[in-house]
Order: C-alpha cells, then sequence, then structure tokens
C-alpha cells in the first residue's frame, strides 16, 4: 500500500513540473495519464488489491489524484490554444527576427527631387519630354545651326540619319516642347535623362541626367536669372556659399554664363575636385536668344526671358561626394544602402 502512495506521490511531481510548450505535447500528456490506456486508469485497478477497511481512504485519494491530473490538463490546454499544432512548427519567439530591408531612392532621384522642390517653390512647373527627339527639338530649334560639332555622331546617338532620330542630347529640348505648346508667361523646370557618345569613365557616362529651367515674361532681365540662380544655390549648399558668374557661350542664349560656387569639399581652399581653384562650375545658363523665341512665334521684343541647364549627378557629386559617376548605373546595394532615410 506505502508503495502505492508513494507512486501516486512521485506522478505528481512528475505532473507538477510538466510545461508544454506545443498543442502536440499537451496531447501526448492527456494520452499519457487520462487516455483509455493512461496511468490514471492504471492506477485505479489497483483498488481492487487494496484491503476492504482501507478502500474508502484510497478511494479518496486516487479521487484526488484523477482530479489533479485533470486540472493539468485543463491548465495546459488553455496555454497551449492558438500556438502551433506540430513540434515542427514550434518558433522560438526570443530570437532576433530577419532585419527588413528599408528601401532607399536612388541618390539622383533624391537630388533631383530636392531641386525641383526648390523652384517649385519659386513658382516654377514640372514639364517633361521625350527621351527620343528629332533633329529639330533636340538641335534645329535650339538655335544649333547644322553644321555645330554637337550633331556630330561621335557625340550624339543617332537612331535614324534621315529624318533624324535621335537620344536627346540635353533637356533643352524640353524648352522646345514647352514653347510649342505654351504661350508666355511661361515658368518651367524640366528633370529628365540625357544621352552622350561617351566613352564611360569616373567623369564621363553615355546617359547622366539634367535639370532644365525657363522663365519667359515680359522684362524678365539677367538680374531676375542671377536671382533665382543664387536663390537655388543657398536653398541647395547653405546660405554660406557663394557663388561666381562666367561669361560663356550658348547657342540657344545670349548673353551666357556659366554658375560657379565655391567648393563644398574643400570651403574654397583647393581641393582635387575644384582642381584647386576653389570653385566649380555647376550649370549653364543665360537670356534665351531671340532666335529661339521668334522659331515659336514668341515676340522677342515684347518677352524676354533667362533659361538653365545643370547637371544633377555634378550637384550630387558635391552634396554626397560620389566621385565616381559609373556608381550611380551599378546598382551596388553597398553604394545605395548610404542613401537610406534621405527623401
Ligand atoms: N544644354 C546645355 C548643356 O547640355 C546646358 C544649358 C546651358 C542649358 C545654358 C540652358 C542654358 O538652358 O541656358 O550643356
Amino acid at each position: 500500500m506505502e508503495q502505492l502512495l508513494q507512486q501516486i506521490e512521485s506522478y505528481k511531481k512528475e505532473i507538477s513540473a510538466f510545461e508544454a510548450s506545443t498543442a502536440d505535447a499537451v496531447e501526448n500528456f492527456r494520452i499519457k495519464w487520462l487516455g483509455t490506456k493512461g496511468l490514471v486508469k492504471t492506477i485505479m485497478g489497483e483498488m481492487k488489491n487494496v484491503p476492504n477497511e482501507r478502500k474508502k481512504e484510497f478511494g479518496q485519494i486516487l479521487n484526488e489524484f484523477k482530479l489533479f491530473v485533470e486540472t493539468k490538463f485543463q491548465s495546459l490546454a488553455e496555454n497551449n490554444s492558438g500556438l502551433q499544432t506540430k513540434d515542427s512548427e514550434l518558433i522560438d519567439w526570443s530570437l532576433p527576427g530577419d532585419p527588413i530591408a528599408l528601401g532607399t531612392r536612388h541618390p539622383l532621384s533624391i537630388v533631383r527631387n530636392q531641386i525641383v522642390s526648390i523652384f517649385k517653390r519659386l513658382g516654377f512647373a514640372v514639364a517633361e519630354g521625350p527621351e527620343i527627339e528629332d533633329d529639330w527639338h533636340n538641335f534645329g530649334a535650339m538655335n544649333l545651326p547644322e553644321d555645330h560639332p554637337a550633331r556630330d555622331m561621335q557625340d550624339t546617338f543617332y537612331i535614324n540619319q534621315d529624318p533624324a532620330w535621335l537620344l536627346r542630347t540635353h533637356t533643352s529640348s524640353v524648352q522646345a516642347r514647352v514653347m510649342e505648346k505654351q504661350k508666355p508667361p511661361i515658368r518651367v523646370i524640366c528633370p529628365g535623362r540625357v544621352y552622350r557618345n561617351e566613352t564611360i569613365s569616373a567623369r564621363a557616362h553615355c546617359f547622366f541626367h539634367q535639370v532644365e529651367g525657363l522663365y519667359i515674361d515680359e522684362n524678365v532681365s539677367f538680374a531676375d536669372l542671377k536671382q533665382t540662380l543664387y536663390f537655388f544655390v543657398q536653398e541647395m549648399f547653405g546660405k554660406d556659399t557663394k557663388v561666381r558668374f562666367r561669361p560663356s557661350y550658348f547657342p540657344f542664349t545670349e548673353p551666357s554664363a556659366e554658375m560657379d560656387i565655391s567648393c563644398l569639399i574643400c570651403g574654397g581652399d583647393g581641393c582635387n575636385v575644384c582642381k584647386h581653384t576653389g570653385w566649380v562650375e555647376i550649370l549653364g545658363s543665360g537670356m534665351v536668344h531671340p532666335k529661339v523665341l521668334e522659331n515659336f512665334g514668341i515676340d522677342s521684343n515684347k518677352y524676354t526671358g533667362f533659361a538653365f541647364g545643370m547637371g544633377v549627378e555634378r550637384i550630387c557629386q558635391l552634396k554626397y561626394r560620389v566621385n565616381d559617376l559609373r556608381l550611380y548605373s551599378q546598382n551596388d546595394v553597398r553604394f545605395l544602402k548610404q542613401f537610406t532615410g534621405a527623401l
């Protein structure tokens, strides 16, 4: 008899210590103790060996034991409801999760968006044009004469020679597209991809990105051009950035100027990026050539305008110190990941 009591005590200890983390384990517990061939049944069967005078006492002990097992089973079942049903599906919730890779904008998109948003605040609208252009919109309308070197096969990707279809070499072609459809006042900013027949290196690529600007109205002067671009530079690169204009030549503007900013890399002291001059060129600009206006029936006696064109890669190089153009199109995640979080 005493042996039986001991057995029950040790069963109770085993049951108290038992824990289950899967529905399978709970089910195994039920089968082991409460099943038709379970241990509770077996130990109940011992009643027949108990002498009559102790049957009442033992009956009570066994009933309590059975209740004990059933209570334990109930609590196991409750704690495990909603968990996986199979051991093989067991998840260790304490393991660190897989990192969620955050998507990033391409650095050129970030910079283009910044440029566009600055000009939008000045009232410029966004205009786009086709990347496959005809000779007229890319060259002729922009006052590039027939024999201009830019039209050379060496510099331009021609899709078709006669009539000439080509990959646009600059976003100035969008100026033509806009003037074709719109009457002054015109105030547009034109971001886009352009193509040139260049050997790919750290400093040249066969495609890159530009943002073009065009502003035509009555009484638009060179002072307006300077002030607009000066505002842009301060917003883009900070209040301390200095600018300077150098006389230049573009067939579609007269007069023309290139704009430099004080080198952001060395602060103007001189470094490789500014070729030790303290200045870096960031854009071309000028007053729209009267011939260009007349090409679109805009009266050049009544209206004047300014235009400018800048390279997005260049601005990106200065902002993020990217010094190899090839990085932009190699899709190396180690490069692209560095721009996480930027807008
Ligand atoms: N189209 C010129 C280029 O690709 C850039 C440019 C210069 C655009 C002067 C303009 C401008 O609108 O006025 O190099």
